[in-house]
């Protein structure tokens, strides 16, 4: 299995986000986490189209695109031309569920579906041969800074278990609250991908990135 380090933008330094994706680049960081919010299905504004497309001439990295928006099918070949490689969504978002994976597979990009932590991986269970990967957020969503919430970690252990069983090579995605202090804890439990927000912006970029990238598991 790949162990894939996803840095959150969000905790980035706007003002000079072309450096700040260098910095994760260059640091070895294999993805660029994305975070979308539409002041509705969570309760902040992040960025959208636009600003993502900045970001996408700064960087040749894969972009794992994680929508906060309600009816995500609504803008997926526009998140797409603005450079996305992956798409996440929202299983609580929208009431077409398969017909958004299926619009997201069309356009190219990898597709990935997300719960909230009082969500059940029973929402999930149906579309696991689906999708490339399953998030399990680890705080609210909306918020970067905030801390992680164990009871979440089974959720990761359950979604391993039966990817396992039913032989499925499928990357499981926690974010939210994870640094170098506890990233044993949803790596052991069998997630392959971090997202990481202020762990990696807040202080040397480059030390951050190989404090929680050194606690991957030899793939
Ligand atoms: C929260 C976002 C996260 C956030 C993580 O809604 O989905 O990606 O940026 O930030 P940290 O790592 O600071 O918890
Ligand atoms: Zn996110």
């Amino acid at each position: 299995m790949e162990y894939i380090l996803s840095p959150s933008l969000l905790a980035c330094d706007f003002k000079c986000a072309g450096e700040e994706i260098n910095k994760i680049d260059k640091a070895g960081a294999q993805w660029v986490h994305i975070d979308v919010m539409d002041g509705v299905f969570v309760p902040n504004i992040s960025f959208g189209i636009p600003v993502i497309k900045s970001f996408r001439s700064a960087s040749e990295r894969f972009f794992d695109v994680h929508l906060m928006i309600v009816k995500p099918e609504r803008y997926i070949k526009e998140f797409k031309n603005a450079g996305a490689d992956l798409i996440c969504f929202h299983v609580e978002a929208t009431d077409q569920v398969q017909e958004t994976i299926d619009m997201i597979h069309a356009e190219g990009c990898q597709a990935a579906i997300a719960i909230k932590p009082g969500t059940p991986v029973e929402e999930v269970i149906p579309y696991l041969d689906k999708v490339e990967m399953v998030l399990v957020m680890t705080v609210e969503p909306g918020f970067g800074g905030q801390k992680y919430i164990p009871e979440c970690t089974d959720k990761v252990r359950e979604l391993r278990a039966i990817a396992k069983a039913r032989g499925l090579d499928l990357n499981i995605q926690v974010d939210g609250g994870v640094d170098d202090s506890n990233v044993s804890v949803p790596l052991e439990a069998g997630a392959n991908v971090i997202v990481a927000g202020s762990a990696v912006f807040k202080g040397d970029v480059n030390t951050n990135v190989k404090a929680i990238m050194a606690q991957f598991p030899e793939a």
